[in-house]
């Protein structure tokens, strides 16, 4: 089955065409960084004008360098929500004009579910879906995906370590050869501009969120750190980048008290600028767009390799603890835009992330996760009467 994958939710227009959920045969983004960079941050409204201009080339090349006609389409699958009102609409208003016109199926999808199905899809660009980080691969293919390497070594390694230091909790996960395909139930920590979440997938297309974040995002909080530290946009790469110069022991930041496996950024995002006010001599009034003329690159550095290593701390020690509470999990996969980040990767070892090609917006995680629900029964929308959710969860 291939379904052409189209999304607009933010400031990428992308499509893709993936087969059975798993092969990528196309996969086309158009960023528009570029555009932002100048501004610091999205622009709903220059966001939409873009994403018009380039739908339709988008899709056109997506088609073509999956070497597909109209004909050889079974469905379309478009992020309905959450995201832009205005980038939303211009994704599925084309999406359901296409659905009309070639008389194709129409599935509207959950941005966040399409991140976490970003951990299924391979090929094209999406290579390997594992970290690499401490991991030994072995070159066998798995069950006729080429390109996609079974993994081998200990599982969920982190997990025995809770296991060791909390012997009340009865949880241990031993596996010699782990499936390259993640297996259920699992948990989904998920890290975008937008949200940080962990989800418990019980099977495929089930989502409970059994955390949340109370406040900023933990991609929002790189963003605005970014800003303090004068790094360009978008924050996260920018931070990631500089923090390779750094010392994360420099600086030390509090890791919030939340209840439960819930998240708190906004703490830090504030521990951050008052240490920066700090460092530079100057009082808690003093303009934080103008922090930046102060400090000296070595510093910059510094505050972003300690900042990151807050923040990658803060996801691991909630992902452990939900690890405790969940302790049937059989696989953990880490997805959206900050999955992207090194140091998670090599924090999480055992977990699998998407390519990194595959970690940001793209249509092929839309696919992949349109053709999951395909089979766990999800029927298409009229495409007269399909709707966008700028703002709504995933459970619903
Ligand atoms: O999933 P995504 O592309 O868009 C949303 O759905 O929100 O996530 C974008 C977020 C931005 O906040 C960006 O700064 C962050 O992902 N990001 C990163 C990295 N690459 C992108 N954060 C940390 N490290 C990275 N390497
Ligand atoms: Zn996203």
């Amino acid at each position: 089955m291939k379904i052409l994958g189209i999304e607009t939710s933010c400031d990428e227009t992308a499509a893709a065409v993936v087969e059975d959920g798993i092969k990528i045969l196309s996969n086309v983004v158009v960023s528009q960084i570029d555009i932002f960079a100048e501004y610091g941050g999205v622009i709903p409204e220059v966001a939409a004008r873009s994403h018009l201009e380039a739908i339709l080339p988008v899709i056109d090349k997506a088609l073509a360098d999956a070497r597909c006609r109209w004909g050889d389409i079974d469905a379309i699958a478009v992020t309905h929500a959450p995201g832009l009102l205005g980038s939303l609409l211009i994704g599925t208003l084309t999406a359901r004009a296409l659905a009309i016109l070639y008389d194709k199926p129409l599935y509207a999808v959950h941005h966040l579910k399409s991140h976490v199905y970003a951990n299924w899809v391979i090929g094209g660009q999406a290579e390997s879906v594992l970290s690499s980080a401490g991991l030994e691969f072995s070159s066998t293919s798995y069950a006729g995906h080429p390109g996609k390497t079974a993994r081998k070594g200990s599982f969920l390694g982190a997990v025995r370590n809770i296991r060791v230091e909390n012997p009340n909790q009865g949880f241990m996960l031993q596996k010699e050869q782990i499936p390259a395909c993640p297996t259920f139930p699992l948990l989904a920590l998920v890290v975008s501009g937008g949200h940080t979440q962990i989800l418990h997938m019980q099977e495929h297309n089930q989502f409970e969120i059994i955390g949340t974040t109370i406040d900023d995002a933990i991609g929002e909080c790189f963003d605005k750190v970014a800003k303090i530290l004068g790094l360009p946009y978008p924050g996260g790469p920018s931070i990631a980048k500089a923090a390779l110069d750094g010392d994360a022991g420099k600086y030390e930041f509090p890791h919030p008290k939340v209840d439960g496996l819930d998240f708190s950024f906004s703490g830090l995002k504030t521990a951050v600028l008052r240490a920066v006010q700090k460092e530079v001599g100057v009082p808690i009034s003093y303009p934080s767009h103008k922090l930046k003329e102060l400090l000296n690159p070595q510093q910059v550095a510094d505050f972003a390799a300690s900042f990151q290593k807050a923040a990658v701390d803060i996801l691991v020690e909630k992902l452990e603890k939900a690890l405790g509470q969940y302790p049937d999990t059989q696989s953990v996969v880490v997805a959206g835009g900050v999955s992207a980040n090194q140091a998670l990767r090599e924090a999480l070892p055992e977990a699998y992330f998407p390519s990194p090609s595959l970690s940001g917006d793209n249509g092929a995680m839309v696919a992949g996760a349109c053709f999951f629900e395909i089979q766990s029964g999800v029927k298409p929308v009229d495409p007269y009467k399909i709707n966008i959710y700028p703002r709504i969860s995933i459970e619903k």
